[in-house]
C-alpha cells in the first residue's frame, strides 16, 4: 500500500509515517524541513519517500510529485493531508495579516492542491482514500481562533462536498476533527517559537497525543472498503465545549 502523508517532520504526520512504515505500507512523507526528512529518511529506511516542498505553492508541489516513479504516484492509495498549522491568538483585529495569509495558503490552498494532483488518479483505479485532517477549530469558535478556525472549517466542508462529488466511486473521505493534542510542534509554531508560552497550554492537561491519531488513521485505513466513516470528531476528555460568553453591562 502507497500512502502520501503531508507534514512528516513532526508532530501527527511523523507518528503516522512511523506506524505505516511499521505495518509494511511504502510512506510518501513530505515536509519543509530538509534535515528533518533525512532523519526520518535514516530511520525508516528503503520504504520510505521524503518530498521537500512548501505545500502552500502549487509549482513547488507539482515539480515534487513528478520526481516520484510514475507507477508510485499512479497508485497512491491513501492521501493523509496533514500538513497545516496555526500562526497567532490574537483577537482579529490585532492579529498580523502575514500569519493569516500562511494558513491560509498551507491549510487550505495547500490541501487543495495535493489533492487536486493526486485525485484523478484515485477516480481512475476506482479506488482510494483521502483522509483530510482538519480541527474541532473548524466546528466551534474560540477566541482568537479566527482565521485558524476558518480554515478548518474549509477542510471539512471540503472533505464533505469530496465525498458528495464521489458518489457511485470507490474512493473514500474521512475528515478527521482533532481537539487538544499535545506532544507536537503545533502551539510552539502558533506561538512563534516561544516555547514557555506553548508548554503552558498543555500543563496539567491529559491531551490527545500522535500515537492516539495515528491509531485512529490506521484503525480508518484497516476498515473494509464498503465503509466510508465521513467525519470522526476526537476531543481529550479533559476538553468539552465552551459555554456562550455574556458580558454584562457592555
Ligand atoms: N496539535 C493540535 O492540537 C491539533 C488539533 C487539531 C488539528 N491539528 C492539525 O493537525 C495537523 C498536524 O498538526 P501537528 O499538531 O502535528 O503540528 P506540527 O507538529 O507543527 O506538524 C505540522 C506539520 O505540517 C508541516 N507543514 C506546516 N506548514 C507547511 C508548509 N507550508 N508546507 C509543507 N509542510 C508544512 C510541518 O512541516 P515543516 O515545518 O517541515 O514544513 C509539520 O510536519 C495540522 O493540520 C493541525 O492544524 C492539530
Amino acid at each position: 500500500m502507497n500512502i502520501l502523508i503531508t507534514g512528516v517532520t513532526s508532530g501527527f504526520g511523523k507518528q503516522i509515517a512511523v506506524d505505516c512504515i511499521k505495518n509494511g505500507f511504502t510512506v510518501i512523507g513530505t515536509g519543509r524541513r530538509q534535515n528533518k526528512l533525512d532523519e526520518l529518511k535514516n530511520e525508516l529506511g528503503d520504504n520510505f519517500i521524503p518530498l521537500c516542498f512548501d505545500i502552500g505553492d502549487i509549482s513547488a508541489t507539482k515539480m515534487a510529485l513528478q520526481t516520484l516513479p510514475n507507477d508510485i504516484l499512479a497508485n497512491i492509495d491513501v492521501l493523509i493531508n496533514n500538513a497545516g498549522l496555526a500562526l497567532g491568538l490574537e483577537s482579529a483585529d490585532k492579529a498580523d495579516i502575514s500569519d493569516w495569509q500562511a494558513m491560509i495558503n498551507t491549510n487550505t490552498l495547500g490541501l487543495v492542491n495535493i489533492t487536486h494532483e493526486i485525485l484523478p488518479f484515485m477516480v481512475a483505479k476506482n479506488d482510494g482514500y483521502v483522509i483530510n485532517i482538519s480541527s474541532t477549530a473548524g466546528n466551534y469558535p474560540y477566541f482568537g481562533a479566527n482565521v485558524y478556525g476558518a480554515t478548518k472549517a474549509f477542510v471539512t466542508q471540503f472533505s464533505l462536498n469530496l465525498r458528495a462529488d464521489l458518489i457511485g466511486k470507490k474512493v473514500r473521505v474521512t475528515n478527521i476533527e482533532p481537539g487538544l493534542c499535545g506532544g507536537t510542534e503545533f502551539s510552539n509554531v502558533r506561538f512563534h517559537g516561544d516555547d514557555d508560552r506553548a508548554g503552558k497550554v498543555y500543563e496539567n492537561v491529559e491531551f490527545i497525543r500522535p500515537e492516539d491519531i495515528s491509531n485512529m488513521v490506521l484503525w480508518l485505513i484497516n476498515q473494509p472498503k464498503h465503509i466510508n466513516i465521513n467525519r470522526l470528531e476526537v476531543m481529550p476528555t479533559a476538553q468539552t465545549f465552551a459555554g456562550l460568553t455574556v458580558v454584562k453591562d457592555l
